[in-house]
C-alpha cells in the first residue's frame, strides 16, 4: 500500500480527497499540479526549486511536517499571504506519515 489520503481544499474553497502515490518521489506540489487543482501556469512556477512561493499551502491538519529549509523559510518570509501554517507545497514530500493530511491551496500571487 503506497498510496495516502490528503484532502486539498482549491483556491475556489472546494475540497478535494485524492490519493496520492508515496513511491513516486513526488512532492504536494506535483500532486496539486497531476490532479489539476490549480491552472496550469499558477503553481509550482519555479518547478519546485522554493524560489517562486505559488506553491503555497495552509496545513490545517496537525501532521507533523519535517522543518522548513532556510530556502523555504526565506521564500515565505517574502511571499504574500502568510500564514503562521504556510508551506511550500513543493517541499513537502509524500511519505506514509502524511496519510489523511489537509491543505489548503493559498491564494494566487498576482
Ligand atoms: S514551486 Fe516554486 S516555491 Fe514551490
Amino acid at each position: 500500500m503506497s498510496d495516502i489520503k490528503i484532502k486539498i481544499t482549491d483556491r475556489e474553497g472546494v475540497t478535494h480527497e485524492i490519493d496520492a502515490p508515496t513511491d513516486m518521489n513526488m512532492n504536494l506540489m506535483e500532486v496539486v499540479r497531476s490532479y489539476e487543482l490549480a491552472p496550469e501556469g499558477t503553481i509550482g512556477i519555479c518547478g519546485g526549486m522554493a524560489m517562486c512561493a505559488s506553491c503555497q499551502c495552509y496545513v490545517k491538519s496537525a501532521h507533523e511536517l519535517p522543518e522548513k529549509s532556510d530556502d523555504e523559510d526565506a521564500m515565505l518570509s517574502e511571499a504574500f499571504n502568510v500564514e503562521d501554517n504556510s508551506r511550500l507545497g513543493c517541499q513537502i514530500h509524500m511519505t506514509q506519515e502524511l496519510d489523511g493530511l489537509e491543505v489548503e491551496l493559498a491564494p494566487e500571487e498576482v
